[in-house]
């Protein structure tokens, strides 16, 4: 790969982990997608939402090495292209389709045999919308693309810039990111039964990795762990049943923030997705008997059961220095 390609991948990639998530980010944000289009000077933050959300799945820059999970986002632009050349028509159908991912909307059926279909994501439909949107404008995947993102030189604000609460948000996402792609190209490898055995493994380095990384501890913990090790503490207890109780009123809730002399933690929602369920749904309902055998002899102790899509399932809990 050509120096110049290396350091502006390099870049995306920066971009990527650093993607700061604003306010218009929250999942818990529940205006649908009727909000005007964005003005362009608000573009890159539609990418940023695509970083964030679609990255850690969707190639955006081309080539470049790592497991490959999904289609690239270049691959998914020129289906869609194809199949809806008019702006109103191809936004419809991209926000649609990953608010609701369905093997019969699919209209990459190659992809769904290759990967498994899409899990549903819980973005918020605006945010959809904007990713939609800047996804039929921009040649996401080109060589092209990537040059013009370099001579806007689209530089996240640096460490120091961001609050306690975006800086945690920032490495909980990255956590969030790492575990995520991991954990679905484990299942596509070796199916859910054999990922049990790389998440008992591997998820408490990759978290640990992402930590070092940000000088920072980040950990997920639960009020019905799996791991005896990942139990709430009763402060984190106390805020996973707030989250319930908003949740089930239709509301969201800040993440929350606790200063003491020497360190800031925030506390984030970890929320199930479809994917999720193949190891945290019902017992031989969604989790499948051979995966709940590797369960019982790893866990014998196992609470982590019984779950529904869009459920509180736990926290990121990122302890920062100050
Ligand atoms: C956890 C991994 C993952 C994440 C995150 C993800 N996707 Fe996907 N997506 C997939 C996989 C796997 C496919 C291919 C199978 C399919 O088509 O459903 C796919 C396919 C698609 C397709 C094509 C669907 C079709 O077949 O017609 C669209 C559109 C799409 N994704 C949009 C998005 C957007 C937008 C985001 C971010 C908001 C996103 N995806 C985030 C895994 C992911
Ligand atoms: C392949 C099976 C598998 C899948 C899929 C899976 N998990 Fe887990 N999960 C596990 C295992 C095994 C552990 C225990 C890890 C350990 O020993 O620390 C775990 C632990 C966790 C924990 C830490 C608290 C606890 O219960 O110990 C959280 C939070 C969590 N998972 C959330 C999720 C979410 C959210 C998803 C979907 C995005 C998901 N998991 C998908 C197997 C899975």
């Amino acid at each position: 790969m050509p120096p110049k390609t290396h350091q502006i991948l390099s870049t995306i990639f920066a971009a990527l982990l650093l993607a700061a998530c604003g306010p218009e980010s929250s999942k818990s944000d529940a205006r649908s997608g009727e909000a005007p289009a964005a003005p362009a000077k608000e573009r890159p933050a539609a990418l940023r939402l695509m970083q964030s959300n679609c990255a850690s799945c969707h190639k955006l820059a081309p080539g470049g090495d790592g497991p490959v999970i999904a289609p690239g986002m270049g691959e998914v632009r020129e289906a869609y292209l194809a199949a809806f050349p008019e702006r109103e028509d191809f936004v419809k159908a991209v926000t649609e389709f990953s608010k609701n991912p369905t093997k019969e909307a699919a209209l990459m059926k190659q992809a769904v045999a290759k990967y498994g279909l899409m899990p549903k994501l819980g973005v918020a439909e605006r945010d959809l919308k904007a990713i939609s949107e800047y996804l039929y404008e921009n040649e996401v995947g080109t060589e092209a693309w990537l040059h013009s993102l370099s001579a806007e030189s689209d530089v996240p604000e640096s460490e120091e810039d961001l609050s306690y609460e975006e800086r945690g948000r920032k490495y909980a996402l990255g956590t969030k990111q790492a575990l995520g792609s991991e954990l679905m190209a484990a299942v596509q490898e070796r199916g859910a039964a054999g990922a049990v055995d790389f998440c008992n493994i591997r998820a408490l380095p990759i978290t640990d990795s992402m930590s070092t990384k940000y000088g920072a501890v980040v950990r997920r913990v639960s009020d019905r762990p799996r791991n005896p090790g990942n139990r709430a503490n009763p402060e984190e207890a106390a805020y996973i049943e707030a989250l319930k109780a908003a949740k089930a009123k239709g509301e969201g809730l800040p993440p929350l923030i606790s200063e003491k002399a020497a360190s800031v933690t925030a506390y984030y929602a970890i929320e199930t997705n479809d994917m999720c369920l193949k190891c945290h749904g019902g017992k031989d309902i969604q989790i499948a008997p051979e995966t709940q055998a590797v369960i019982n002899q790893r866990y014998p102790k196992d609470l982590a059961y019984g779950y529904d899509v869009n459920e509180i399932r736990g926290l990121f809990v990122v302890e920062m220095p100050r």
